[in-house]
């Protein structure tokens, strides 16, 4: 989906295939299918000004701390070569993500193999969120083949 509404980073990729790596890195950042991330505090911290005692319940927005223009240049841009790229779509610390090397792969898989099936692929039809506050993605993106 991000692909057609940034059709110069399509021909990009569809003409160095080899960016497929930081491509899925990209489409992880700047559409981070689960967008929130919940912590316990452990001892006493301030944050944002805000004093948290131990036993605080925190609930962290992902999808914010990736488009965070402190840390990305042009943050709400689509750059399948973005490097570095320190995106949490996986979360960070002791409960990071334990699948995101199967995650990464298949992202790799699956988008390189329909982009060679399917290069001029187009959308036909509007596309359907799921509309969960927690995990962003697609009920359904209507496309066909193209030219
Ligand atoms: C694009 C795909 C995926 C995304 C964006 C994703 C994202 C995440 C995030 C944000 C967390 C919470 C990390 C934290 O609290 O720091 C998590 C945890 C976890 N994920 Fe994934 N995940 C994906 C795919 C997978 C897959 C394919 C598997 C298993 C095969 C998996 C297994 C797990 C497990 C077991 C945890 C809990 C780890 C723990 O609490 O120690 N995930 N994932």
């Amino acid at each position: 989906m991000t692909l057609t509404q940034y059709p110069d980073q399509k021909q990009r990729l569809l003409a160095q295939p080899e960016l497929i790596k930081t491509a899925v890195e990209e489409m992880l950042r700047y559409e981070s299918s689960n967008q929130l991330g919940n912590r316990m505090i452990v001892e006493e911290t301030e944050l944002g000004g805000i004093k948290l005692p131990a036993g605080t319940l925190v609930t962290l927005c992902i999808g914010a701390a990736n488009r965070d223009p402190a840390q990305f240049p042009n943050p709400e841009g689509f750059d399948v070569a973005r490097t570095p790229n320190r995106h949490l779509a996986f979360g960070t610390g002791a409960h990071q993500c334990a699948g995101m090397a199967l995650a990464r792969l298949e992202g790799a898989i699956a988008i390189s193999r329909f982009l060679a099936r399917f290069p001029n692929y187009v959308l036909d039809g509007e596309p359907v969120r799921g509309g969960r506050v927690r995990f962003r993605g697609f009920l359904s993106v209507p496309c066909r083949r193209g030219a």
